[in-house]
């Protein structure tokens, strides 16, 4: 189901106007008070659609919109005003939007603009969003973020199911801090890579809670083996077409596998401790992140356990890091290891007491993945020719790092 948002009055009557929504394959708009409370509901929840009127609406609102627009391929905008004043029309089309309707819109003026649509919705990617949670020190809360940012996306509602995937071969926790036994995990699902889809994918994750489904790691060292760089590429191909979705848990090692698994995801979510040691290393990582080429907005910075001695101010930390912080998950031991312990995502565990700042900070983050579409992935895929073994398309990749 497709959700368009309307601006009161942006259209006049929306009653007679549902069954030309609906019929088009919406639910029944939501409709909000003023262009302000529509771009904060775009960025909370996400639309395919939005309809306000450009005369009422401000430009402060418009260049809001206009970066929306530009950022997420699935939605359109429709402007539209009492009369066809044609320095309107040119300026909305200039800011993005698609579509023009003078108010009130006829059910037939609103079908052609949705049928017009339609081409627009249908050369969009298609595909879910994949978030790699990594840290380069073990130990940081990498596991912990991956199960609780997922289960706060899941809880989000976006459409389509939230994943969190295992990629750390030996001892992956997803399973231990979701309690889980799962029959199946990553080794079958790479055991049977060639052949694998939507179907197979679904069968190997195990159903959480709340929409989210969980792909465990696998601690099969021979078939871990076979988790390469390229069997990465093509795991990730399979959750986006199966997940709206997909948080990664991956290993720290810097391993061929772990690039593939950062190159391909849309955002790299880097989780460190504010400690000496711990900063050094993500300056590290952030270095071999520029030299791969990853766009810097592709990372954001999410310090961990804030609060339980840190050694440094936040201009120091960002001065260290020649960035600032984008988040700051709070340190809540006891209500962390009481869920973890349990199996279950700390939003789960209601009755822990001390737990809303984080549960809040989780809720932010998940926002903020779900806000921005991310960046395109750079493919890591080379010309069939320089192809050698399992590790094609690495060539490009390595290469950077050597120059
Ligand atoms: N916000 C937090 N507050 C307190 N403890 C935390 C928090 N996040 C994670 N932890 C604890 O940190 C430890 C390491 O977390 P884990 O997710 O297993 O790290 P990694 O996967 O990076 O090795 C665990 O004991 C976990 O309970
Ligand atoms: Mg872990």
């Amino acid at each position: 189901m497709r959700r368009a948002i309307v601006v009161r009055d942006a259209l006049g009557p929306l009653n007679p106007l549902i069954p030309v929504f609906t019929g088009a394959g919406f639910n029944k708009p939501v409709e909000v008070e003023s262009p302000e409370a529509l771009v904060a509901l775009v960025s909370e929840v996400g639309a395919d659609l939005v309809v306000l009127s450009l005369a009422t609406t401000s430009n402060h609102v418009l260049d809001e919109l206009q970066g929306m627009l530009r950022d997420r391929a699935n939605l359109a905008a429709i402007g539209t005003a009492p009369t066809p004043d044609s320095e309107l029309i040119l300026a909305g089309f200039r800011r993005g939007l698609s579509e023009f309707l003078v108010v009130p819109a006829g059910p037939n003026e609103l079908a052609g603009a949705l049928a017009r649509l339609e081409s627009k919705w249908a050369r969009a990617p298609k595909g879910g969003h994949v978030t790699a949670v990594y840290s380069p020190a073990g130990g940081a809360g990498v596991t912990t973020v991956a199960v609780n940012m997922a289960h706060a996306l899941a809880r989000r509602k976006p459409a389509g199911r939230v994943a969190v995937a295992d990629l750390v071969v030996g001892l992956g926790d997803v399973t231990t801090h979701l309690n889980l036994a799962p029959t199946y995990d990553l080794g079958e699902l790479v055991r049977k890579l060639d052949r694998a889809d939507g179907e197979s994918l679904h069968s190997i994750t195990e159903s959480v809670a709340d929409g989210m489904d969980a792909l465990a790691g696998t601690s099969d060292l021979e078939l871990g083996e076979e988790v390469t760089a390229e069997a990465v590429q093509r795991i990730l191909a399979l959750m986006r077409a199966s997940y709206s979705y997909t948080v990664l848990d991956v290993e720290h090692t810097v391993s061929p596998r772990t690039i593939a698994a950062l190159d391909a995801a849309d955002r790299i979510v880097m989780v460190f401790q504010v400690t000496v040691a711990g900063l050094r290393k993500v300056k590290r990582a952030l270095t071999l992140f520029e030299q791969l080429e990853f766009p810097a907005e592709k990372v954001l910075l999410v310090a961990n356990r804030v609060g339980a001695g840190d050694v440094m101010s936040w201009p120091d930390v960002a001065k260290a890091l020649g960035r600032s912080v984008d988040f700051r998950l709070p340190n809540a031991f006891q209500g962390v290891a009481d869920a973890q312990t349990r199996g279950i995502p700390i939003a789960a565990n209601d009755n822990a007491p001390g737990m809303k700042a984080l549960i809040d900070a989780y809720n932010l983050l998940a926002i903020r993945i779900m806000g921005q579409r991310g960046t395109v992935p750079s493919s890591i895929e080379e010309p069939e020719s320089s192809r050698t073994g399992t590790t094609a398309g690495f060539g490009r990749l390595l290469g950077k790092l050597r120059k």
